[in-house]
């Protein structure tokens, strides 16, 4: 994946309590514009040799030569919101990956966007794109008190769009969907981002209320949760095509760990899917995918596989390594 060096250009608060920041990244050589970008794109940000972010760009796509993303603190995390508030600062270097689109906005006469939390950034970049448009949409808020981005929402030009739902209203989507939820439109498609639950809880939801799974659009931050599998998440073999070495892959081990432990290089980072790093050509066989990074039409093509976490649906896989 093709990357580019970036400048902080300004860190601003995103929410009243600081938990939020902005982060407003320019091109490191502002003779090498950085790649435009969709709404709903998202980028990886390298924080260090092994870790790797992703987060949505929240900027209008006309916006050229910027990058906008939110990044929330999380201690609890897995150590990049931390990193990112703690480490970076105005005027620092980031590498950050060309952006990319998992969560496009498809044609449709009318759209519903539902933002959990920090769900909010994929969602205002399409927010942004829609009125631009003159399209027909709305925006559905869940907040908390230091929910980011509360403010840029209630100055934007669609602000009467937005509805906001505050949890200390006792306004959760736990409560009930947004009316307009509640009768399935075949005219619309509905965007959701946010926390896995509530993802699940709108998706669930919405379905009952007779939405069509494919008006259904979902950006994730973290894996989906996943039912066991008793055929895939049992043993397979892998064949290292460059040497012709085959090595066993019991359940509850990755590719990754057994090919590490075997010698061979292999590259990492999140371990869960999400960034791509790890994506490894398969020359044969047929992967169980379960990563979040490739499109539909790149997992029907077989061809490569994020061997941090996916798994085989065929007794071998050889890999082009
Ligand atoms: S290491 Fe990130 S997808 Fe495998």
């Amino acid at each position: 994946m093709s990357t580019h060096d970036t400048v902080v250009h300004a860190i601003t608060l995103a929410s009243a309590a600081g938990t939020s920041r902005l982060y407003e990244l320019r091109a490191a050589d502002p003779a090498t514009p950085l790649p435009a970008f969709e709404p709903g794109a998202h980028i990886d940000v390298y924080l260090g040799p092994t870790l790797i972010r992703q987060y949505s760009l929240l900027n209008s796509p006309d916006e050229y030569g910027r990058y906008l993303i939110c990044v929330r603190r999380d201690d609890t995390g897995r150590g990049g919101s931390t990193a990112m508030h703690r480490d970076i600062t105005v005027g620092g270097r980031l590498r950050v990956s060309t952006p990319r689109n998992l969560f496009p906005l498809l044609p449709a006469q009318r759209y519903v966007l539902v933002a959990g939390g920090i769900g909010i950034t994929p969602l205002l970049s399409m927010a942004e794109e829609l009125a631009r448009r003159g399209a027909d949409f709305t925006l559905h808020h869940y907040t908390t008190a230091d929910a980011p981005l509360r403010e840029r929402l209630r100055a934007s030009p669609f602000n009467d769009r937005v509805h906001p739902h505050d949890s200390a209203d006792g306004d959760s989507i736990r409560t009930g969907l947004p009316a307009e939820l509640c009768t399935a439109d075949p005219a619309a498609l509905v965007y959701v981002c946010g926390p896995d639950g509530f993802m699940r809880h709108v998706t669930e939801a919405a379905t009952a209320a007779g939405w069509h799974p494919g008006q259904l659009h979902l950006e994730r931050f973290t894996p989906a949760a996943r039912e066991p599998d008793p055929v895939t998440d049992g043993a397979f073999r892998v064949r290292v095509a460059s040497t012709g070495d085959s090595y066993p892959v019991p359940a509850e081990t990755t590719i990754a760990e057994v090919l590490t432990a075997n010698g061979v290089d292999v590259e990492l980072s999140c371990e869960q899917g999400m960034c791509g790093a790890c994506l490894t050509p398969v020359l044969a066989g047929e992967p169980d995918h379960r990563d979040e990074v490739q499109t539909d039409e790149e997992r029907a093509a077989n061809n490569q596989i994020t061997i941090c976490c996916s798994r085989s649906r065929s007794p071998e896989l050889v890999l082009g390594i």
